[in-house]
């Protein structure tokens, strides 16, 4: 009887070893989630238009887009975590779809100081469009709010998690396409045409001048969980 007992051990053990080994996706997906960063601004570009001279962009709205590229035909996107935040305001389209939007222009909360973040599920086959609407307020001054061309400007970074586990950083940067040109209607679909975009300007990373260090509140977010 007791001589059993190391049998039934290595029973259980070989079990435990089987059932392990017929998940593979789900033991690579703890391994991988192990390397993960939180969302943070790390490189992100501060971008805009090619319109900026000195620092100051003329007031008004301009349209960004960007395309998701996936890594593999089998690797496929699931879920977005995005942190926006812009000078003055923005507006957050997915795919078509207005995710979300910061119009605090004249609150003291700028929408250049603290990002929000959004969760958005991707297409898994087929395109990932990202599109924002970012508008260069009126200038605060003494005299009340001029029409005068100030800082303007558009920071987003992101992680995209895809169906195996993996997960891939997002930063705004000249990858972005702009216009310098009011934002066209319908610049948020994923069918519009923006073959007469160009590259999108880099102003410099997170902490650049005059916008200083963005915050990402909590500073833990680790991407979408629930694939
Ligand atoms: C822009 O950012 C993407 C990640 O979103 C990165 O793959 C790419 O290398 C960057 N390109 C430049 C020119 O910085
Ligand atoms: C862009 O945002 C501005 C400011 O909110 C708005 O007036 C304008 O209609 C928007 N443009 C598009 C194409 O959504």
């Amino acid at each position: 009887m007791y001589t059993l007992k190391p049998i039934l051990a290595a029973i259980v053990f070989m079990a435990g070893y089987v059932s392990a080994s017929a998940l593979p996706e789900a033991s690579s997906n703890i391994a991988q989630r192990q390397n993960l960063v939180p969302l943070s601004f790390g490189n992100a570009e501060w971008i805009w238009t090619d319109e900026e001279v000195g620092g100051d962009a003329p007031i008004g709205s301009r349209g960004f887009r960007y395309q998701i590229i996936n890594p593999s035909p089998f690797i496929l996107p699931i879920c977005l975590t995005l942190a926006v935040a812009a000078d003055n305001e923005y507006d957050l389209y997915v795919n078509g779809f207005n995710i979300g939007n910061d119009f605090e222009l004249f609150e003291t909360d700028s929408a250049f100081e603290d990002a929000d973040i959004y969760n958005v599920p991707l297409n898994a086959e087929g395109q990932n469009i990202i599109a924002i609407n970012a508008t260069n307020g009126l200038l605060p001054t003494t005299s009340g709010l001029e029409d005068v061309p100030n800082p303007a400007g558009l920071i987003v970074t992101g992680i995209i998690t895809f169906s195996t586990g993996l997960q891939e950083v997002l930063i705004s940067n000249s990858t972005w396409l702009t216009l310098a040109a009011p934002t066209p209607a319908n610049f948020f679909e994923a069918t519009f045409n923006d073959a007469a975009w160009v590259p999108a300007s880099d102003q410099g990373m997170d902490g650049v001048s005059p916008w200083g260090a963005t915050t990402i509140v909590p500073n833990n977010v680790i991407g979408c969980l629930n694939f």
